[in-house]
């Protein structure tokens, strides 16, 4: 039997993918680019073992079996990467052994936290590994056929998916911008404002959008090839204001593309509009823009912020939406706050602060008040986390199967 173990990066879009050319191929309308995160905050984990032994391809997510269907995202993945082995002469394992997976998250599933895109890139980047193939950009093109945005999360650092143009989609892959080395204090709040399973899926949203939304080819012809461009200059100098302009435009062009889809796909709620107002006035009352938020599918705000300002933002936060576990574990997760910062006792700094007043902020918190939620949790958690790398191999020690069997069976 031979096995390996494998941890993938999530990534946030920042020019957001949405809308397909190609169904089957996941072929996408518009370039994208994103941030991969750091997977010691957010990853997923996938063991793979090949075995003579084995008399069906099985797979287990979260615990949970899975059926392992012909037409499937996962078997179009399988299939790809045993293809690349074929091509590649690999021999390292046979292709005619069937293969046991194992998968997890050590985040909330398809809670609009990108879990997909962190699981096909494991399962791609794992399958390479198994055969013995390099990672390279054809590899992007498989884990693409998982889900779109997974293309993104075989690198580190800030990354493009290139639409492409060919029908056979060859030409829609991944490729990295700069390494996570390139802009090592960037940062990012994600505050979670509700982890449960997204009502309308990306795939169904995208399509829906893509027949019946009369904005979006607008956003593909126009807007999208110049702020890809503005983006990667933004990036490669490092320049956090055009960077945060450009990523809370996108944000806002997404989720009124969504609007314009008919039926409508709403993925924001009022906490996720308070968030993006208490940003706004944030940077207002800075002088300078200091945050940038994005948000998917989903209600979560995704902040990006440099390391320097961290502090400061997260004192603002419990200010605006305060939370009485503030100090536990369990509510700020992921990196630690600078401790020799003045400004790392958060409470104390936000109680300092009332200078500040963030009166939009504070509108749609009167608002959703009268919606009997309770203004001290509007927000579950934080989780702080990074920039990061792509995806890497583990040691055995950390297998998620026992003799081709999960640890838990
Ligand atoms: C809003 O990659 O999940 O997060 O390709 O159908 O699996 P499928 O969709 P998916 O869509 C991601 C949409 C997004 C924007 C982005 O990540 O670029």
């Amino acid at each position: 039997m031979f096995s390996v173990t494998c941890i993938a990066p999530v990534n946030i879009a920042i020019v957001k993918y949405w809308g397909k050319r190609n169904e089957e191929l996941i072929l996408p309308i518009n370039d994208s680019i994103s941030m991969t995160l750091g997977t010691n905050e957010l990853c997923a984990k996938t063991t793979i073992s090949a075995s003579e032994g084995f008399q069906h391809n099985r797979m287990w997510l979260n615990d949970e079996e899975l059926p392992f269907e012909e037409d499937s995202r996962l078997m179009r993945c399988l299939k790809g990467v045993q293809r690349l082995a074929l091509m590649n002469g690999s021999q390292k394992v046979s292709l005619s052994w069937k293969v046991h997976i194992a998968s997890c998250n050590n985040f909330p599933t398809a809670a609009g936290l990108a879990s997909s895109a962190a699981g096909y890139a494991c399962l791609v980047f794992s399958l390479a590994r198994l055969y013995g193939i390099p990672l390279n950009e054809e590899l992007t093109t498989i884990a693409r056929q998982g889900s779109g945005s997974a293309c993104r999360s075989l690198f580190g650092g800030f990354v493009q998916w290139h639409r492409g143009v060919l029908d056979d989609g060859r030409d829609s892959v991944a490729k990295p911008i700069v390494s996570a080395q390139h802009w090592p204090n960037m940062h990012v709040l994600i505050l979670v404002v509700n982890d449960e399973r997204k009502k309308t899926s990306s795939t169904n949203g995208m399509q829906r959008s893509v027949t019946t939304s009369q904005l979006i080819q607008h956003r593909v012809d126009k807007i999208v090839p110049e702020r890809t461009e503005n983006l990667k200059k933004a990036i490669e100098a490092r320049d956090f204001q055009s960077f945060a302009e450009i990523t809370m435009k996108d944000s806002n062009q997404f989720h009124a593309i969504a609007l314009d889809t008919y039926p409508p796909c709403v993925y924001m709620n009022d906490v996720s509009h308070a968030i993006a107002s208490f940003v706004h006035t944030y940077n207002k009352t800075m002088g300078t823009v200091h945050a940038a938020y994005t948000f998917d599918a989903g209600p979560n705000a995704c902040i990006y912020v440099l390391k320097e300002n961290v502090a400061k933002l997260l004192a603002a936060v419990q200010k605006e939406f305060p939370n009485d576990s503030i100090d536990s574990s369990q509510y700020l997760r992921g990196l630690p706050v600078s401790i020799d910062s003045p400004e790392s006792n958060i409470e104390k700094y936000a109680n300092s602060a009332t200078d500040n007043p963030i009166n939009t902020a504070a509108v749609h918190r009167k608002a959703i008040g009268m919606l009997n939620i309770q203004p001290k949790s509007l927000l579950k958690y934080i989780i702080h986390t990074k920039v990061g790398d792509g995806p890497c191999q583990l040691s055995d020690d950390n297998s998620l199967l026992i003799n081709g069997l999960p640890l838990s069976h």
